[in-house]
């Protein structure tokens, strides 16, 4: 069994950190937060993941969470860097917190492998290698890792992956690493280091191109009297095409496809190319969130005044993410537009929303509403008594930002409905 210092504890981290753990290995995950650190080791997860509690109780004996570099490295066969790579202005990723753990290895003695779980930039690793050299760490060896975890799924997604890509310089590192993953049944591909970064941001972009793809065709059954969901079925069960992520809606948030569409466009335009398709993916999802407030104008005209309640804040649901969630683009515009905007969500705080109402429950944030959206899958919404829901607002129109409801149902509960790319009654 190996010792494995994860640097960075947030959803990737601990995902990381816990599932190599129940594979048996020490982990020790390292992180600056202090507060984090300290709700860690009191037995309290900071993040919302379905069966991560659960993995780190279980697994309590093997972890260690951390302040200390030292503590991390230390008797470390693997140094795991699962740090955030947040976007930077000019839409490149920002790569400070990798460089601060690279540098932070210094004086590393023992061999070990620093493996990058990270989304970073297809030449990273290189670089990364580059300063390792430098600084005389020879005896590390650099492997690429990408993660292919979907928050809400992730332990899952980690146990059970599609795939395992491991991209190496040095043939014997890969080989560690596979070794690492040994418990878990998966086609493991194994390449250089830059087509393992190039395959994550191509994967990301390959299936947010299909979600602009299918909201594109949604919005093109909405002016020609089709229906996107019988369309997606109709597509997907082609084998070629398959069906999963064609479920056409308010566009995609999170903390990945938004910021790796941007570093991959830039990564390209750096490179002295111009990424016309998935610039077209982007600025099509960007037009999606938005086009919510086009269909609320439609039915209530001027917005100023109106009551507008946002049913889910999370970017999707199972998760408390909220970050690029499009219900922070809706409430922004709402306000912007003179709405009072009044918001729910079972788990995700929703502190980021501009000038909301925060409500406890579904019907409670329904009160007096003019129009109802509905910003997150939530099952909880699946079950919602619509009628009742009916009664509490104002005027009962329903936008189904999801294609989540059954319209004729809501019809029936008095509502007029509205999904994407859904024919109108
Ligand atoms: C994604 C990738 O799936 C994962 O492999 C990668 O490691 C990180 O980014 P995540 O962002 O957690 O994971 O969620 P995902 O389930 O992929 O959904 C991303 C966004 O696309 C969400 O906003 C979701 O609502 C949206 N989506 C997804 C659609 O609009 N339609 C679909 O058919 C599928």
């Amino acid at each position: 069994m190996s010792r494995v210092g994860v640097f960075g504890a947030g959803y990737v981290g601990l995902v990381t950190g816990a599932c190599f753990a129940e594979l048996g290995h020490d982990v020790v995950v390292r992180d600056v937060v202090a507060d984090r650190i300290e709700q860690l080791r009191a037995g309290t997860v900071p993040i919302y993941e379905p069966g991560l509690e659960e993995l780190l109780s279980r697994n309590a004996e093997r972890m260690t969470f951390t302040l200390e570099v030292a503590d991390a490295v230390e008797g470390a066969d693997f140094l795991y860097v699962a740090v955030g790579t947040p976007p930077t202005y000019s839409g490149d990723a920002d790569l400070s917190a990798v460089w601060t753990v690279v540098d932070e290895l210094a004086g590393l003695e023992r061999p070990a492998v620093l493996v990058m779980k990270s989304t970073v930039p297809v030449g990273t690793g290189a670089k990364v290698r580059h300063r390792l050299d430098e600084r005389g760490l020879d005896n590390v060896g650099y492997v690429s890792n990408p993660e292919f975890t979907a928050e809400g799924t992730a332990v899952r997604d980690f146990q059970q992956p599609d795939r395992i890509v491991i991209g190496a310089f040095a043939a014997a590192d890969g080989d560690a690493v596979e070794e690492l993953h040994r418990g878990i049944e998966a086609p493991v591909v194994r390449s250089d280091v830059a087509s393992a970064e190039m395959i994550k941001l191509a994967a990301n972009a390959a299936l947010m191109t299909r979600i602009s793809f299918i909201n594109e065709i949604a919005n093109v059954c909405e002016v020609t009297g089709a229906d996107v969901v019988r369309v997606a079925e109709g597509v997907g069960l082609d084998r070629r095409i398959g069906p999963s992520f064609l479920r056409a809606g308010i566009g995609y948030g999170g903390s990945c496809f938004p910021k790796d569409s941007l570093a991959l466009k830039q990564l390209a335009a750096n490179s002295g190319y111009h990424f016309q398709l998935l610039n077209a993916v982007i600025e099509v999802n960007e037009l999606q969130k938005r086009r919510v407030i086009g269909k609320l104008q439609q039915h209530l005209g001027s917005l100023r005044g109106k009551t507008v309640a946002l049913l889910g804040i999370a970017f999707k649901p199972n998760t408390d993410d909220v970050r690029e969630a499009p219900s922070l683009v809706l409430a922004g515009r709402l306000v912007a537009e003179g709405a009072d905007v009044r918001a729910w969500d079972p788990v995700a705080d929703g502190s980021a929303l501009p000038r909301a109402t925060i409500c406890g429950d579904p019907l409670e944030a329904l009160d007096g509403a003019d129009a109802a959206v509905v910003v997150t899958e939530w099952p909880q919404l699946a079950q919602l008594d619509w009628r009742a829901a009916a009664g509490r607002m104002r005027n009962p129109l329903l936008i189904d930002g999801r294609n989540m409801l059954d319209p004729d149902e809501l019809r029936a509960a008095g509502f007029t409905y509205e999904g994407i790319g859904r024919a109108a009654a």
